[in-house]
């Protein structure tokens, strides 16, 4: 009986030892770089074009309005997102933060080299981790000259003086998310424009098109071998959706749209604004950022297409509007 309550003994300092290594533990990260990224109009131009038309990060960093395709509410851009929480069945509160220039609640008081690493590498101005909403684990694949662009760009928007709740995270998820952001090894070279499928590829892992058209599992991973079989159910104020699947099964829209359509599909919305986005029920309503990518040129939706076309078709039916009557 003894023995046992010393080992009983021993297992609960270790484990409390654990925890206190945990709670203080910080995730993998490299000091930020001292570099200064000079906004030259043609990076700001890239800049805006990246973060309003490829990786849409004001869809997530601004309000919304609960029209088609949830597009930004005009006047909010950067200044902070959703807020993910226990009524969306989310393990604690997350929001998207204030990107603005904003020095209290943005990022006016951030470096250049504070951003990069956060935008790729996961880790915010005190190395604590980011939660992996915030697609970091894609977004590592940004070239430098993209990520420069998007921090040059980020300094030009309004700045807004509004903060978002502070972040809570229920264990174990605390502790979880301290293992997931990793440094770059090293320079990121973007691929090469005049190859399409490369620079498609590229395009489909900056713009979310991977991440959100592949099916994830209960800990929100990717799962192996389903990439963009499509799949991954999304619930919110816009009702339910599901991704679909982009791999060119011949029953699905890959399989039988031809380039042309592919590039007008989205150029369909080019003139649309979030002010005359039409009114859509739940249900029926899509988180697909449809307006927000009809501003890419056609040129990279054509190399976006060429190279879902050589993806590995994968059999999966889904049902992209289950609730819609
Ligand atoms: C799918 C939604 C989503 C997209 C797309 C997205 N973000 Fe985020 N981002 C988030 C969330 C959620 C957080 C908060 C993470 C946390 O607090 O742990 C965040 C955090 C950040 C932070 C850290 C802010 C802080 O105060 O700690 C920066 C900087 C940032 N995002 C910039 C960007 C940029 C630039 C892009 C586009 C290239 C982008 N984000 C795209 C959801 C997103
Ligand atoms: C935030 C998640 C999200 C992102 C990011 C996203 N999609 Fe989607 N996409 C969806 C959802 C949900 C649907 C199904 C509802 C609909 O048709 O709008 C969809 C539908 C589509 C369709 C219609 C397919 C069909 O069978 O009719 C195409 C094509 C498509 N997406 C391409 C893309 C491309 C290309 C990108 C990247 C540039 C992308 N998506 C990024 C969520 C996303």
């Amino acid at each position: 009986m003894k023995t046992f309550a010393k080992i009983a003994g021993v297992v609960v300092l270790v484990l409390i030892a654990a925890a206190a290594f945990l709670s203080i533990k910080k995730p993998a990260s490299r000091p930020a770089s001292a570099e200064k990224v000079e906004a030259t109009p043609e990076r700001i131009a890239r800049g805006k074009y990246v973060v309003e038309h490829v990786s849409d990060c004001l869809g997530c960093h601004s309000d919304h309005l609960l029209k088609f395709s949830t597009p930004v509410k005009p006047g909010t851009e950067g200044e902070g997102g959703y807020i993910f929480d226990e009524k969306l069945g989310f393990p604690g509160v997350v929001a998207a933060q204030n990107i603005t220039p904003d020095a209290q609640f943005g990022l006016g008081k951030w470096t250049d080299g504070e951003i990069l690493r956060a935008i790729r590498e996961g880790v915010d101005r005190g190395g604590d981790p980011l939660f992996p909403m915030m697609p970091y684990e894609h977004l590592r694949n940004m070239s430098d000259d993209d990520a420069k662009a998007v921090v040059a760009y980020l300094r030009t928007l309004k700045p807004i003086h509004k903060g978002v709740p502070p972040k809570k995270l229920n264990f174990p998820v605390n502790f979880i998310v301290k293992f997931i952001p990793k440094p770059l090894d090293g320079p990121v070279a973007a691929p090469d424009r005049k190859d399409p499928v490369a620079y498609g590829k590229y395009l489909t892992t900056i713009g979310g098109c991977h991440e959100c058209h592949t099916p994830h599992d209960d800990h929100n991973n990717l799962i192996p071998g389903q990439d963009f079989a499509g799949g991954w159910e999304m619930t919110g104020p816009w009702g339910r959706v599901v991704t679909a699947n982009l791999t060119p099964m011949p029953y699905n829209y890959m399989g039988h749209a031809t380039k042309a359509e592919f590039i007008g599909r989205f150029k369909a919305f080019a003139n649309m604004t979030p002010e005359t986005a039409p009114d859509v029920p739940a249900g029926r309503n899509t988180v697909m950022p449809w307006i927000a990518f009809a501003g890419m040129t056609e040129e990279d939706l054509g190399s976006i297409y060429d190279y879902l076309k050589t993806l590995k078709p994968i059999d999966h039916k889904v049902v992209t509007f289950p609730d819609a009557k």
